[in-house]
């Protein structure tokens, strides 16, 4: 049977990984700086995580919600330890639209109101409500077209303030770095009116930091680089290192109600000593410490090759903007100097995602590979 032909891909076949780097069927090494999207927060094949997931599956894999899980509360009290973000309750899903999916549908419960405020170049997922509150036309068909979404764009404060006081809007979704448009970042004085904006005409803010967030911005979640509180704010990718597990934090101020949201998958025992073990390896090797000094030292080296014209991101999450497409840089750097990169929205910009646990040696052989790269490039044109 084929498979429904949706990805374009690249002609490599990665068959193991370790930390930084994954190895093809051919037993070529590979620098890994995008992660699988943004996925792999402590790296490929981690101890610990290997520990805790074979140890899991071997004692008790899947059980369904319907009884008492109590790795689903460790989860939860650790993620609160390490995030700061102290009386939020969490609800646990697989994927990243499955969180924003959630995550809308409770806004639009709270506040009984269905029209949803997003922003120019935002990603949110595929499913119903996030990819209608997703800026990609090509992505939405007829029957998400149903949903009430307003798109902005990014800084548009005074845009923001005409559409709540029209008092329908249950929510304001945005990441606080954007992730697939291109690592625009709004300015500190949108979100903290957008966050007031918020509270003043009864609509859920909501931080998407299903990218942006668990440590790749330098601090546990890309929002508290501001003086926000956001109401709901939606977690996968890095939460599982690369197990499907998403969730939503949600603030104590939106009441739970049995029935109101569920999931069959979703906080099984699995996932849960998955996501612990990324959460303890965050903790135990400082990786935000370690993500903060590494992004001062790739954003360094980057400021030294003549052809990056712009540095957009913070933290492991940085964008690379050129003044051609880079879409032939890629193939380069992947078939030629067995480097993996992103590309983004922005068909300019390089994305860098690399795991958290990087180190300087990584990043030399990045941008050594990345000058040779623009000298094969420079000599093909
Ligand atoms: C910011 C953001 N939100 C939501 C999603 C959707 O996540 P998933 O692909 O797990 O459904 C993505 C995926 O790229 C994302 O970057």
């Amino acid at each position: 049977m084929p498979l429904f032909d949706v990805y374009p891909l690249y002609n490599v076949t990665p068959v193991s990984g370790k930390g930084i780097h994954v190895y093809d069927d051919k037993g070529i090494e590979y620098l890994d700086l995008y992660g699988g999207h943004a996925v792999m927060s402590i790296g490929h094949a981690h101890p610990n995580y290997v520990k805790a997931v074979t140890n899991q599956v071997e004692t008790l894999g899947f059980y369904s919600n319907a009884v008492q899980n109590p790795l689903q509360k460790q989860l939860a009290d650790k993620l609160e330890a390490i995030s700061g973000c102290k009386d939020y309750e969490l609800f646990l899903c697989s994927s990243g639209a499955e969180a924003n999916e959630n995550a809308l549908k409770l806004a639009s419960f709270k506040t009984g109101k269905k029209r949803v405020v997003a922003f120019n170049n935002g990603f949110h997922g595929r499913t119903s409500a996030a990819v209608a509150a997703t800026d990609n036309k090509n992505i939405i068909a007829p029957i998400n077209a149903q949903q009430e979404v307003t798109i902005l764009p990014l800084n548009d404060v005074e845009g923001v303030k005409t559409e709540l006081e029209k008092g329908d809007v249950c929510a304001v979704i945005v990441e606080f770095i954007q992730g697939v448009g291109g690592l625009d970042q709004g300015s500190t004085e949108f979100f903290e009116q957008i966050d007031k904006l918020c509270k003043a005409n009864n609509t859920m803010f909501i931080a998407d930091e299903i990218q942006c967030g668990y440590g790749r911005s330098g601090k546990f979640f890309a929002f508290q680089h501001y003086n926000v509180t956001p109401d709901i704010i939606s977690l996968a990718k890095g939460m599982g290192n690369g197990f499907p597990i998403g969730g939503v934090l949600i603030h104590p101020s939106i009441a739970s109600k049995h029935g109101m949201l569920g999931t069959t998958f979703g906080g099984n025992h699995l996932a849960c000593a998955a996501g612990l073990a990324v959460l303890n390896t965050i903790e135990e090797e400082k990786l935000i410490e370690n993500t903060n000094t590494m992004s001062a030292y790739m954003i360094a080296k980057a400021k030294t090759i003549p052809q990056i014209k712009n540095i957009k991101g913070r933290g492991l999450m940085i964008g690379l903007e050129f003044d051609f497409e880079v879409g032939q840089l890629r193939k380069d750097l992947i078939y030629n100097h067995h480097v993996f990169t992103g590309g983004a929205k922005n068909k300019k910009l390089l994305r860098i995602l690399p795991p958290l646990t990087i180190q300087k040696a990584h990043i030399d052989q990045f941008f050594d590979a990345l000058k040779k790269a623009l000298v094969d490039i420079e000599e093909t044109v």
